[in-house]
């Protein structure tokens, strides 16, 4: 899905003394088939531009638009369900509930969705066996390892079938070989003509053949790529 920014601004509590210019001016366009990886010092705005292109928040000023759709104009009950219908997003940290078994977890975004219990399972289990992490599905996500964590943060972006996939840091917290894993994860959804956004700073993301162009963001601007 083509996404487009226009001259983006975000500021954080503007007006009050803790304002943050988050970002200052972002124009960005994004192709459907584009694996697009931001990288750029911590503070820099990575976070706030994803969760823009993700939709989860709205600029400050500029417009986001996202599959021909201008996103500040959409009533926030449509924002959500745009954004429940074509993101998957998967955040650094991969914050997953604990206490919730990974096929639960994994499912999760399904709910809203109205779809029916043994169809949300049936979705689950299919993608907890394409990430090789099916016999996991009744742990406890607090139980399961560094790599399992992540395939099941990757297995819950993906239950919606979303044509756009966001990745915050995926590659932090993990070794090499891990880091390597979601590398090939991406390749096989980049054949699937998703469009994929990855901010990190890992050297083994923006290096990777997967990528087809890197930004560099910094004080919340965008420069030429490095
Ligand atoms: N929810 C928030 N409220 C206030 N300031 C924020 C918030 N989120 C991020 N910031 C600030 O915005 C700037 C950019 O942050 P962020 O987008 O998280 O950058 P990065 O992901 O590159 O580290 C930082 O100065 C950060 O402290
Ligand atoms: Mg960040």
């Amino acid at each position: 899905m083509k996404i487009e920014l226009h001259t983006v601004e975000k500021y954080y509590n503007r007006g009050a003394h803790n304002q943050v210019h988050a970002l200052r001016g972002i124009d960005l366009l994004i192709d459907a088939s584009e694996t697009v990886c931001i990288h750029g010092p911590s503070g820099s705005g990575k976070s706030t531009l994803l969760a823009i292109l993700g939709g989860i928040i709205g600029p400050t000023c500029g417009s986001a638009v996202i599959g021909g759709k201008k996103m500040a104009r959409l009533p926030d009950r449509f924002l959500t369900l745009y954004r429940r219908q074509h993101i998957g997003f998967i955040f650094q940290r991969f914050r997953l509930i604990p206490e919730l078994s990974v096929l639960e977890n994994v499912t999760l975004p399904l709910l809203p969705l109205g779809i029916r219990p043994a169809d949300r399972k049936k979705r689950g289990r299919e993608l907890l066996q394409r990430l090789e992490i099916d016999h996991r599905k009744d742990f406890p996500a607090a139980e399961i390892s560094g790599g399992e964590l992540q395939r099941a943060a990757v297995a819950r972006a993906l239950i919606n079938d979303p044509s756009v996939i966001i990745a915050d840091e995926p590659t932090a917290h993990l070794d090499t070989r891990l880091s390597e894993d979601f590398l090939t994860i991406m390749t096989d959804l980049k054949r699937l003509g998703k469009t994929i956004i990855i901010a990190s700073h890992d050297p083994l993301v923006s290096a990777s053949p997967v990528v087809d162009r890197c930004l560099y963001l910094r004080d919340g601007l965008l420069c030429a790529a490095s």
